[in-house]
């Protein structure tokens, strides 16, 4: 697990240079989503580079994170919806390579088993962009899940549904159960980032990156990944008890840009 602690701005760019390379670099690049706030500059960003560079994402496959179950088609809160309006809608990529499980169908776990094979169809994941929750969630495996799991139907936690209460009307609204990645999913991708920021996040920061590796913080399952990148603000790196030595070591700059 490789650690830096930087600027927002700093993180923003980072993260869109390493999905730039991998844009770039593979013939059919296929690159993981996540949703919340934290990858918004980053989306923007990307956007950015489409219609001012002339950065193409046709010959790539997204892949999403998760999504709530519950939730009409084209619910402003869907997380298909979110990537659609921040992400997809402004690239020149085909909607039907925006993948995720069908959260309308009868049977989900059909549904999330046939997520599974599309993913290792396409060849599996390149790169993941992960957020965190500040009980220490990713995607939505909330403390407890398994380190073993695949793509599933999980119950939101209280605090998570609290969190996300921002994005609808009350907390009642927030869907209870949701479809994601499992643990074991996230982790077979090639190449991991995760991304926080703000004094929120901090604790969760500490626990996943320099904590045991345990249930009781999903991401901690990250620190057994070959290639993660844990990229994060000041704030959120404020309880890394070895934040001056990833600075000293590292100056801010990833292995992908220093080899
Ligand atoms: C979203 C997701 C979640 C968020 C996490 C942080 O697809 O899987 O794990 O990444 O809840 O959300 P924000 O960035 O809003 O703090």
């Amino acid at each position: 697990m490789e650690t830096i602690v930087t600027t927002s701005r700093q993180q923003t760019l980072l993260v869109a240079d390493a999905i730039e390379h991998v844009v770039s670099a593979m013939p059919t690049p296929c690159i993981g989503v996540s949703t919340g706030s934290t990858p918004l500059p980053i989306y923007a960003e990307l956007v950015r580079r489409h219609l001012d560079e002339g950065l193409s994402f046709a010959n790539a496959h997204l892949f999403m994170l998760d999504e709530y179950l519950g939730l009409p088609e084209g619910h402003p809160q869907a997380y298909r919806t979110f990537l659609d309006e921040h992400l997809v809608g402004h690239l020149d990529i085909r909607a039907e390579r925006l993948h995720g499980p069908n959260v309308h169908a009868r049977d989900i776990p059909a549904e999330c088993a046939a997520y599974e094979r599309t993913i290792e169809s396409l060849g599996g994941i390149d790169l993941q962009v992960l957020g965190i929750g500040a009980d220490g969630h990713i995607g939505f495996n909330e403390p407890g899940s398994s380190l073993g799991s695949s793509t599933r139907i999980k119950t939101l936690a209280e605090l998570t549904i609290a969190d996300n209460a921002r994005f609808f009307t009350d907390a009642e609204s927030v869907p209870r159960h949701v479809v994601t990645q499992g643990i074991a999913t996230i982790r077979r991708a090639r190449h991991v980032i995760l991304i926080a920021t703000g004094a929120a996040k901090a604790a969760a920061i500490a626990a996943a990156c320099e904590g045991p590796v345990t249930t009781t913080c999903p991401a901690s399952a990250l620190q057994f990944h070959p290639h993660t990148t844990v990229i994060v603000d000041e704030e959120a790196g404020a309880n890394l008890r070895f934040s001056s030595y990833y600075k000293a070591t590292f100056d801010n700059k990833p292995t992908w840009q220093r080899i």
